[in-house]
This record gives C-alpha cells, structure tokens and sequence, in this order.
C-alpha cells in the first residue's frame, strides 16, 4: 500500500501554562479532569490514525470536543504539544518557516469554521487572492475566480464586499476560495453549516461530483451525523478530546464501539446507509431468480427483495453468488436493532 498522506502518531494538544511538563509527567496517560484541575485544556489526547490518498475522513463530535484543534495541528496553524505529525511521509513539526509556507501555499487548502475572509477585498478578489499568491496573472485569477464564483451560486455578487453578504454566503465566498487553488489535501472545518438546506445539499452534492473527479485526500469537520454518513470513507468520532472510533459509516452504525458513539448512530436511517454487503448472509442455498448488487445500498433494493418468497443472490462486480439476503434480514435491519424497539 503507498504511504499515507496524512499521518498522526500520538498526538496531542493541551493548553495551559504547564502543558508540555504535565504531558511529560503523565507518560501520555492524560486524564482531562486531573489536567483541568491544574489549569490545563485539553484540546486533542492521544490521536493515532492516517487518510490515505484520495480518501475523505470526517471528523464528528459534540463542540468542543476537539475537532477543530485536530485540524490546526495537523495544518499545524498551531503546535502539537507532543506526538508526531507526517505530510507525504514529512515530519510536519521538522520543517522550517519556508517550507510550511510552500507547504500550506502548494499543498494545503483551508476552509475555516469562521470564513477568515478579507474584508477590504471584493467576493472575486478574495477568491482570486491565493492564486495570485501563487504566482497567477491576475487576469487568469480573477477568470478561475469567477468560475469559482458561479460553481458556488454568487454570481452577481462578485464585487460586494464581504460584510454585505450573509453569513452563508461569506461561507460559500470561504469555499470557493479554496477551491480555487485545487490543493491536494483540503481540510475543512465545517463548511457547510451556515448553509439553508437547501443549498447545504446543493453544495454537498457538488462536492462530491468535484471529488469523484479530484480524488483530494480530505479532512471534513461537521457536527452533522447525516452530512458524515453522506461524504466520508470513514469517520472519526471525538469526545473530550479523544477519538473514540474511527471506521466506515457502515461499521459505526453497525457497531458502535462505545456508548457516545452509539448515541450519534440512534436516529440514522440504516437502510440509507448500510449496503447489502454489510448485512448479507453468507448461505447460497435455496435461492430464487433475482439476483442484487453487493454495493447496492438497501433502500434501493428494499421493495424488490421484500416481494421475494425466496432468498436473493447476493453478486460481486464479477456477478459471482457470494452470499444471500432474505426479507426477515432487511425488515430486522431497518426495524431491528434500535433502542426503542425492542
Ligand atoms: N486557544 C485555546 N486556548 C485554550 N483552550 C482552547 C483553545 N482552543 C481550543 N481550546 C479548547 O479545546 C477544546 C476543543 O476545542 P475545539 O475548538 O477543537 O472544539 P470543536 O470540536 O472544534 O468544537 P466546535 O464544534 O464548537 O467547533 C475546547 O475545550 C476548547 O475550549
Ligand atoms: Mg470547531
């Protein structure tokens, strides 16, 4: 397998006058009670995970559970108090000032949570900023920015500044921005939450079109359990600080590994999620005609296997029986299983 492109080994980060000594003394044991007790925050405790390329991880969990100082150390807009960091195998907390910037310039793109826009530049001029930066002729930046400013729906706002635009809007003017430069790793901190949701989905859908065709390796922020579920590969779920979890959608909702994780996974339609893979059985006996999809997300095949007397082939790509669903397992998937039904 290539190496990931994103790295983290132990890693934390804590605030406070003494985070670095008391980090030292607990040998990486970090009780959050005892270091807040001491005048210490802990933002990240102990994070170990990779993306690899191409991959989307989304990162979940309730505010201030440490989502976005995950991503700062990670764009290391702030340090690490200790583990290690690596960008394409490169120890992030090695490079120095010049190589950080032609890192974040080349490599990274951000959208922030707080949109971070110029607020005496235009809508197109703020897009077209960071291409200039990178050495663009202005007339070509401000071309790619007004495609930008189309993709993201304010065409004809291109030159209002930014406190004349709604909160959603300035968001939307964060996105294009960085989208503008096509980096290759795109960290984003919850971009869509200040959205109607209408357009949320619009640009969700958008999203991953665009990502289907740039296959960016991608760290995603959200508190919003259906947006993860819809985008991520795999998602990381935090509490306090630690990441309690980190798996596919399918097997977060098909086995939450603690109770908090569970909690988020309650109200998740199942059938909208899992595929017939997740729940298939492994039997070929006794089958009848219709065949379905392993990738075959259950929702869509619902009705048809439910009508069925007999079990359903379950194919691989290759159209090989592998296994089998019948419909007691789709109606125990979608009704089974919750915390008010049984
Ligand atoms: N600069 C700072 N100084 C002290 N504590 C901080 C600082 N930044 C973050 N924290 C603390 O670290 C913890 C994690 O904060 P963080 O902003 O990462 O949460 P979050 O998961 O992104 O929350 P939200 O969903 O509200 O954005 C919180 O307890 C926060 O108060
Ligand atoms: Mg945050």
């Amino acid at each position: 397998m290539s190496e990931p492109v994103i790295k983290c080994e132990n890693v934390y980060k804590i605030f406070g006058a003494n985070a670095e000594k008391m980090l030292k003394d607990s040998n990486g044991n970090v009780d959050a009670k005892t270091f807040q007790e001491n005048g210490c925050i802990v933002g990240v405790n102990n994070a170990s995970f990779e993306v690899s390329k191409g991959e989307m991880l989304v990162v979940m969990g309730l505010s201030g559970s440490g989502k976005s100082t995950l991503l700062r150390c990670i764009s290391r807009l702030t340090d690490a108090t200790g583990g290690k960091i690596f960008i394409e195998g490169q120890d992030l907390l090695q490079l120095n000032n010049k190589d950080l910037i032609d890192l974040r310039r080349n490599k990274m793109g951000m959208v922030f949570q707080s949109f971070a826009l110029l607020p005496h530049k235009t809508v197109v001029e703020n897009i077209a900023f960071p291409l200039q930066i990178k050495g663009v002729k202005t007339e070509d930046s401000i071309n790619k920015a007004m495609d930008m400013v189309k993709l993201v729906g304010l065409d004809g706002r291109e030159n209002y500044f930014p406190r004349e635009l709604s909160g959603g809007q300035q968001q939307r003017v964060g996105i294009a921005r960085s989208l503008a430069v096509e980096p290759d790793i795109w960290f984003l901190d919850e971009p869509f939450s200040a959205l109607d949701p209408l357009i949320r989905k619009e640009m969700q859908d958008e999203f991953l079109r665009l990502q289907e065709k740039l296959q960016k390796t991608i760290m995603f922020i959200t508190h919003d359990f259906d947006e993860a579920l819809k985008l991520a590969d795999r998602i990381a779920i935090m509490k306090d600080g630690i990441i309690e979890q980190l798996d596919t959608p399918a097997n977060i909702v098909l086995n939450p590994a603690t109770e908090y994780v569970r909690k988020f996974t309650e109200e998740v339609p199942r059938e909208k999620v899992l595929l017939i893979e997740d729940v298939m059985d492994n039997t070929k006996d006794n089958l009848g005609d219709l065949k379905v999809s392993k990738d075959e997300i259950i929702e869509n095949v619902a009705e048809k296997i439910l009508t069925q007397e007999k079990s359903v082939a379950v194919v691989d790509d290759n159209n090989n029986i592998i296994g089998s669903i019948n419909p007691a397992k789709i109606i125990n998937t979608v009704f089974g299983g919750r915390k008010n039904n049984n």
